[in-house]
């Protein structure tokens, strides 16, 4: 079998062949929420399918392409569309990416999603800053042996979030008049939602929002030294006493109102990325 550092070579080696620069941020874009890949200039965009490794995207509002090029003058790398573990690929296939965005050069990871909004201050389409995670995958990305060439065997979690960037983030809100809040993320294996008793107790774990990525993808940002900022859109109020049936259509439709805000918010963060 083929060793993890040489796959992710072979990924690294396609991408360049097409796209020269080398990339700032990494951005990961999540459900509903690739509106943002529009504003690439310069742009390079790689099927999933044409990189070597890369499981293929299988959620019907992923894209599943890989968009190169330069935002507000910074050179970036943005996967329109993720992998998620609900789909049956395994921890190393979902977080495979973001091994490959550090191999490419990559120091910042910018990695967005839509999530249930636990925390009662929080409304549809409210923008949130991701500060903390609590990682209910019941799986872990790092599980098995480890390479120390990609990162140490027990890496740090006591700041997987940027301090600097996340209040570079929302300084940018502020500015932009764009509301947002700070917010503890669970991840949960999905791909049900929850039961008003799972809201109930992922809330009283210490959560203000709960969504089926990001979490995989942050742990292994942080073990290969990544600097890391999350973004969640609230898509569904998650309040245990007064849950209404979850409607996907609706929450995709409200994936698409916060992308908005994300795809002008991110812009501006970037352009002040010198002073975070
Ligand atoms: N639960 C889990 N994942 C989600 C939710 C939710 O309520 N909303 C959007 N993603």
């Amino acid at each position: 079998m083929q060793n993890v550092r040489d796959k992710i070579e072979d990924a690294r080696r396609t991408i360049q062949s097409v796209f020269k620069p080398v990339p700032r941020v990494g951005i990961i874009l999540g459900t509903g929420l690739g509106g943002l890949a529009g504003q690439i200039e310069e742009r390079v965009t790689i099927p999933y399918s044409d990189i070597p490794h890369f499981p293929e995207s299988t959620v019907e509002s992923h894209a599943g392409q890989l968009v190169c090029g330069t935002l507000r003058g910074v050179p970036v790398v943005a996967m329109e569309g993720r992998f998620h573990f609900y789909e049956g690929y395994s921890m190393q296939e979902v977080t495979f990416p973001v091994r490959v965005m550090k191999a490419l050069g990559v120091e910042i990871l910018l990695i967005t999603n839509a999530a249930g909004g636990m925390n009662p201050h929080f409304e549809l389409a409210d923008l949130v800053v991701i500060e903390d995670h609590i990682n209910l995958m019941g799986d872990n990305p790092l599980r098995g042996r480890n390479d120390d060439a990609l990162g140490p065997r027990f890496p740090d979690m006591s700041q997987p979030y940027d301090k600097r960037l996340m209040a570079l983030a929302r300084r940018s809100a502020l500015e932009l008049g764009i509301p947002s809040h700070l917010g503890v993320f669970i991840a949960i294996a999905g791909p049900n939602l929850e039961t008003r008793a799972e809201y109930r107790m992922l809330r009283g774990m210490g959560a203000d929002l709960v969504g089926m990525s990001t979490v995989p993808e942050v742990i292994v940002a942080v073990h290969a030294g990544l600097r890391v900022l999350g973004f969640s859109i609230v898509t569904d109020v998650c309040l245990p006493d007064a849950l209404e049936p979850a409607n996907i259509k609706q929450i995709l439709e409200v994936a698409a109102r916060g992308g908005e805000r994300l795809a002008q918010l991110i812009p501006h963060v970037l352009e002040r990325l010198d002073h975070a």
